[in-house]
């Protein structure tokens, strides 16, 4: 009798045992949880691969770590890149939003559409997208009312045409070259047209429908304009040298939207810096990581200055004289 006393004693102590160190362990772990928060996943899905948009997702990376959100440490960056194909687009998205992402971020016009497509309650932030009301991606600058805020480079086209007018005094008729399928370019040509028209340029428009139209609409276009007209259309910038080709052979100077197309063979622009327009999307991201953004009551933030730039070489190579003012006040580059 005794004996059965001191054993169940001995049983219930080590019930209580178990007990205690059972909560403790169970205590502990929700500590260590609490210490390190999960790591939150940033999708990104660019468009298509030329020198401007991989510039820009470098400047999203760079944003999201000024704002303390670094890769592999605190953030998961999932990256995708649509290749120009629009079916790739929309899967990747899907898969974007399969890998659990808490915000998307869109670079350039068809990748934020394609993200806007596929949910209507993650947040997307628009990387340098060129006129996010005429796209659909938000109602209103200001207040965009649903899940997509961003970046808006609005390209100062009405600097651009009176560079353009300083540059060649002489010049009648202007050649715009654009991709009949990009929103973004259709709508800076709208405004390119009607300034060029403004300050007595004939203006003459050519729509590619891909990156194999550019050769011979090139050759076209040369022939039947003193000078050409490039805006920040993504097909050409990523087939820019086949362009460049062609007005070198004809001897016309190309007027670009995009620093980078000026050191690829245009004669000039004023450019914004591509790298700046993705570190401000990258801390719009962060924003929404840290929870203290919500897109629709964050307005977009419209970047629409640029600097004026310059090619010093291709400027004689085709015996254009640059005006000293443009010469004092412009980058000077010469092309790579
Ligand atoms: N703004 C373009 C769009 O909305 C994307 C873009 C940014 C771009 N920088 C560029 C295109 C430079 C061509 C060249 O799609």
């Amino acid at each position: 009798m005794k004996n059965k006393g001191i054993i169940g004693s001995i049983i219930a102590l080590a019930v209580v045992l178990i007990g205690v160190f059972a909560y403790q362990m169970g205590s502990r772990q929700t500590d260590a949880a609490a210490d390190k928060p999960a790591v939150k996943t940033v999708g990104i899905l660019q468009f298509i691969s030329h020198p401007s948009l991989d510039q820009i997702k470098d400047g999203v990376i760079a944003g999201l770590k000024k704002e303390g959100y670094v890769d592999g440490k605190n953030i998961k960056v999932e990256f995708l890149n649509g290749q120009g194909d629009q079916s790739k687009l929309n899967s990747m998205s899907q898969q974007l939003l399969e890998k659990k992402s808490d915000v998307l971020v869109g670079i350039a016009t068809p990748a934020a559409k394609a993200l806007a497509n596929a949910t209507s309650d993650k947040p997307i932030i628009m990387g340098a997208i060129s006129d996010p009301v005429s796209a659909g991606l938000v109602k209103n600058l200001k207040k965009p009312g649903g899940n997509v805020t961003g970046v808006n480079n609005l390209t100062p086209v009405d600097q651009q045409i009176d560079m353009a007018k300083e540059l060649f005094p002489n010049a009648k008729t202007v050649g715009m070259i654009y991709s009949s399928s990009e929103e973004n370019s259709k709508s800076q040509i709208e405004r390119a047209e009607k300034k060029a028209a403004e300050v007595g340029y004939t203006v003459k428009k050519y729509a590619i429908s891909s990156s194999n139209d550019i050769a011979t609409i090139t050759q076209q276009a040369c022939k039947e304009t003193d000078f050409l007209y490039i805006p920040q259309d993504n097909t050409i910038a990523s087939a820019f040298q086949t362009l460049i080709n062609e007005s070198d052979k004809a001897k016309k100077p190309v007027f670009v939207s995009v620093d980078n197309m000026v050191k690829e063979g245009g004669i000039a622009t004023v450019g914004q810096n591509q790298f700046e327009l993705g570190v401000e999307t990258g801390k719009m991201a962060a924003a929404v990581l840290s929870g203290k953004s919500d897109p629709a009551d964050t307005p977009v933030n419209v970047i629409d200055y640029g600097d004026m730039i310059i090619n010093e070489e291709k400027a004689e190579e085709l015996n254009i004289t640059i005006p000293a003012k443009i010469k004092e006040e412009a980058e000077v580059v010469k092309g790579e």
